[in-house]
C-alpha cells in the first residue's frame, strides 16, 4: 500500500503497533532478541524495557540509523548489541556472533521516518535531492536513478505498477524514457515528482501525493525488499528456541502475503497448487501462528501516524517438538 503523505516529517517518531508486538514477542520472559530492523531503535529500546534479563541484537543495512540507535540504547550498556547486516543473512550473523537459537525475532520491514525525512538521501519528494533512495550505499547497489537511466520502459513501468499498484504506470514510463531520450534524464526527486504530476494529471481529489506510489516502487526496487523474504522467515524460524517468537511487520500488500504464505507453510498448510498429486513445497509443522488474522494499527494510532495505516503484524511461535 502506498504510504500517505503529511504528517511524517513532523510527527514524533513512533514505533508502529508497539505494545502488541512486545506481548506477541512475550519479551517480558526476557532472554536474547534479534531485532532485525533496528532504525531508530524504539521496538529495541521497549523489549529492553520490558525485563531486565532481555538482551537485543540490533541488525540494520542503514549504517546512520545504527549509529542513532546506538546512542539510543547505550543507557543499556552490553545488553545491546548492533551490527551492520542484511537481516536476509541472519544465520550469518548468528553465527559470527556466536549464538544458536534466541527467544525471539522482530522484523518491522520498510523504510524508517528517519530515512524518509532526510533531506538529502532522495526517498522522499518533500526535499529536493539526487534520486538515490539506498539503504545501504556501502552495499555497491544502484541508486534510483541510475535504474531509471537504465532499465527499459516496460520493465520501468512493471516496477511502478506492480510495486506502487499504481494505474498510470505505463505512461509514467514512457515520460521517464521519453526524458533520456531526449537528453535529459531524471536525477533528482522534483524532477521525478514533477513529471509523474504531470504524466498523471490532477485527477479527483487524492488523500496522497500523485508521485507516492511511484516512489514507494522505486525504492522497494532500488532496495530489492521483497527478494528473499521467505527464506528469511523459514531461515528465523529455525534460529528460534522451543517457544520462541517470531513477529513481522510489513507495509506492502506483497510483502504481507509472502510473510502469510511462509508462515503457513511453516505451520504444516500445503502451498501447493491444487492440481499437484503430492506436496512438493516441503510444508511441515514447526510453529503454530499466534496471530489468525494479521494484526492491524486501532484508529487512535493511525491518527497519531499516518505511517501505521497500511501496517499487518504476522506472529508465530516455535513448536517445543519439532515433527519430523
Ligand atoms: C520501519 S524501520 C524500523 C523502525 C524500528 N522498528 C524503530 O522502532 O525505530 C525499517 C528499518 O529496517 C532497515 N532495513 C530494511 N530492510 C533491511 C534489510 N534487508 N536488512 C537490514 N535492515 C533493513 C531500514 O534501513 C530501516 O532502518
Ligand atoms: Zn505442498
Amino acid at each position: 500500500m502506498a504510504v500517505p503523505l503529511g504528517g511524517r516529517g513532523s510527527a514524533p517518531h513512533r514505533p508502529v503497533l508497539l505494545r502488541e508486538t512486545i506481548e506477541l514477542l512475550a519479551a517480558e520472559r526476557g532472554g536474547l532478541f534479534v531485532d532485525c530492523t533496528v532504525g531508530l531503535g524504539g521496538h529495541s529500546e521497549a523489549i529492553l524495557q520490558a525485563s531486565r534479563d532481555a538482551q537485543v541484537l540490533g541488525i540494520d543495512r542503514d549504517d546512520e540509523a545504527l549509529e542513532l540507535a546506538r546512542k539510543r540504547l547505550a543507557r543499556f550498556g552490553s545488553r545491546f548489541r548492533a551490527v551492520h547486516a542484511d537481516f536476509r543473512n541472519i544465520t550469518r550473523v548468528l553465527a559470527i556472533a556466536e549464538v544458536k537459537q534466541v527467544r525471539g525475532i522482530l522484523a518491522d520491514l520498510g523504510v524508517s521516518s528517519l530515512q524518509l525525512d532526510s533531506p538529502s538521501r532522495g526517498f522522499s519528494f518533500r526535499h529536493d535531492a539526487p534520486l538515490d533512495m539506498r539503504m545501504d550505499a556501502s552495499a555497491g547497489v544502484e541508486t534510483a536513478a541510475e535504474l531509471l537511466g537504465r532499465l527499459s520502459e516496460v520493465e520501468i513501468a512493471q516496477i511502478i505498477f506492480e510495486y506502487g499498484e499504481e494505474r498510470r504506470s505505463r505512461r509514467i514510463a514512457r515520460w521517464i524514457v521519453e526524458r533520456r531520450e531526449r537528453g535529459e534524464p531524471i536525477t533528482t526527486t522534483r524532477n521525478l515528482a514533477g513529471l509523474v504530476e504531470r504524466a498523471v494529471g490532477p485527477g479527483k481529489q487524492r488523500r496522497i501525493h500523485p508521485a507516492t506510489r511511484t516512489f514507494q516502487a522505486l525504492r522497494i526496487a532500488v532496495n530489492s525488499e521483497l527478494e528473499n523474504l521467505d527464506r528469511f522467515v523459514t531461515d528465523a524460524v529455525d534460529l528460534l528456541e522451543p517457544d520462541g517468537r517470531l513477529a513481522v511487520i510489513s507495509f506492502h500488500s506483497l510483502e504481507d502475503r509472502i510473510i502469510k504464505r511462509t508462515l503457513w507453510k511453516l505451520s504444516g498448510r500445503c502451498q501447493c497448487p491444487p492440481r499437484l498429486p503430492r506436496c512438493m513445497c516441503d510444508a511441515h509443522k514447526a510453529v503454530e501462528i499466534l496471530t489468525r488474522r494479521p494484526i492491524s494499527p486501532a484508529e487512535e494510532e493511525v491518527a497519531g501516524n499516518p505511517r501505521a495505516r497500511s501496517a499487518k503484524l504476522r506472529a508465530c511461535k516455535k513448536l517445543l517438538i519439532t515433527p519430523n
